[in-house]
């Protein structure tokens, strides 16, 4: 692994950690790589990241969600205990009252117990959420205090019946009760904890008088994490809404980025034509890191399947966006068989794990800086692999 040695140093037990080396980005944020486009290039393979971050980079996916209910906090302290460098606490959606909790997506009937409450019967409805038609519970349909009523549950029984062990048992946390959790871990453990929430669905709650930039960045300030070099990571699927962020708060920014031939909400929304595809031509990479420090790819983008579902070769995004001087951390990495590419499962089981280490390998020697994982322990088993081989 000789094209990462320049950004491993010892850790003082004897094994090597990837540590990223301070420098600023474009836009002022400290960023893991050094100085110029030219330099990210010459290190193309090897690691780069944000100041203080292992690279590559092991994200907890809405926490530890292979093992706990999705976007709880007994599912973030799971993914901190396993050792994530950073989780993703959480996906930010907004209440009626104005208040950002952490779901997934507006509609909650997936995720919480919010079917077992006849009381919010007649909140059951259909509407149309970027351009799609969507029948449950909405949170912006529910004050905070209703929300704070239910209970979360497991998204996929089908492929994680040992999570519904945990139903029931945690509420749906707000974001500034994430905040708080952070501080108290970081004090717990003398050890910086990092978080990358995401802001979903900015336009259609924009439309709804509900903006969330404006929300993320006044709950940052309060708290004293609207930094370039505080601990906290914002992404978005809308280019427009991580601009909208650029102009609020000094936090790295990353842009989400679908598979190629969907465009973002905000471009359907305001006719700008481009897709995803666009986006990550080296014209469109070199656009998006003049207000964001990286992209967050499907990780199809990096590797494409092919129509059976196994690995092709991988593009040119890698090389690409470093380039530019933009990290990537794709999403997602799951350990069971139906998430896998077809070349790493075993057998045919929905909720078996396959060679989850072989996609590791397979997606770390392309030169990513990090991953999402619902199984940040995995993760961090196969970076030490990666690291040591
Ligand atoms: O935030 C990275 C990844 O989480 C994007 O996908 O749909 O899980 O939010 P999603
Ligand atoms: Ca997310």
């Amino acid at each position: 692994m000789a094209t990462r040695e320049s950004n491993e140093q010892a850790d003082g037990t004897g094994r090597r950690a990837l540590l990223g080396a301070a420098v600023l980005g474009a836009s002022g944020t400290v960023l893991g790589l050094g100085g110029t486009a030219r330099a990210a290039d010459a290190r193309h393979g090897g690691g780069r990241g944000l100041k203080g971050l292992p690279v590559p980079t092991i994200i907890g996916h809405r926490g530890a969600s292979g093992y706990r209910p999705e976007h709880t906090l007994g599912s973030y302290q799971l993914a901190l205990d396993m050792g994530a460098d950073v989780v993703e606490a959480g996906d930010l959606v907004p209440t009626r009252d104005g208040h950002l909790v952490c779901r997934h997506e507006p509609e909650i009937g997936g995720t919480t117990d919010v079917a077992d409450h006849p009381e919010f019967a007649g909140r059951r409805t259909t509407k149309t959420l970027d351009g799609a038609s969507v029948t449950g519970w909405f949170t912006e349909d529910f004050t905070l205090a209703e929300l704070k009523r239910l209970r979360a549950v497991e998204r996929i029984p089908a492929n994680r019946p040992h999570n519904t062990l945990y139903n029931g048992r945690w509420e749906i946390p707000t974001f500034e009760e994430v905040l708080r959790w952070q501080d108290e871990q970081t004090r717990k453990r003398g050890k910086q904890v990092w978080i990358y929430p995401e802001t979903k669905h900015p336009t259609y709650f924009r439309g709804l008088g509900l903006g969330l930039e404006e929300r993320v960045a006044a709950i940052l300030r309060k708290h004293g994490k609207h930094r370039r070099n505080s601990p906290v990571i914002l992404q978005s699927f809308e280019p427009t809404g991580v601009q909208r962020l650029r102009g609020l708060v000094d936090n790295p920014l990353v842009v989400l980025l679908s598979g190629a031939n969907s465009r973002p909400w905000d471009f359907v929304e305001s006719g700008d034509p481009r897709t995803v595809a666009d986006l990550v031509t080296p014209e469109g990479l070199k656009e998006i890191a003049s207000y964001a420090q990286g992209i967050g790819p499907t990780l199809d983008l990096v590797i494409p399947r092919d129509a059976g579902g196994r690995l092709t070769r991988p593009t040119a995004l890698v090389r690409d966006a470093h380039r530019a001087g933009l990290i990537l951390h794709p999403y997602t990495l799951r350990n069971e068989n139906p998430f896998l590419p077809a070349d790493f499962r075993r057998g045919t089981d929905p909720d078996a794990y396959g060679d989850v280490f072989g996609a590791y390998r397979t997606y770390f020697a392309t030169g990513i800086d990090g991953v999402f994982t619902d199984h940040p322990d995995t993760g961090l088993l196969a970076r030490e692999d990666f690291v040591n081989d």
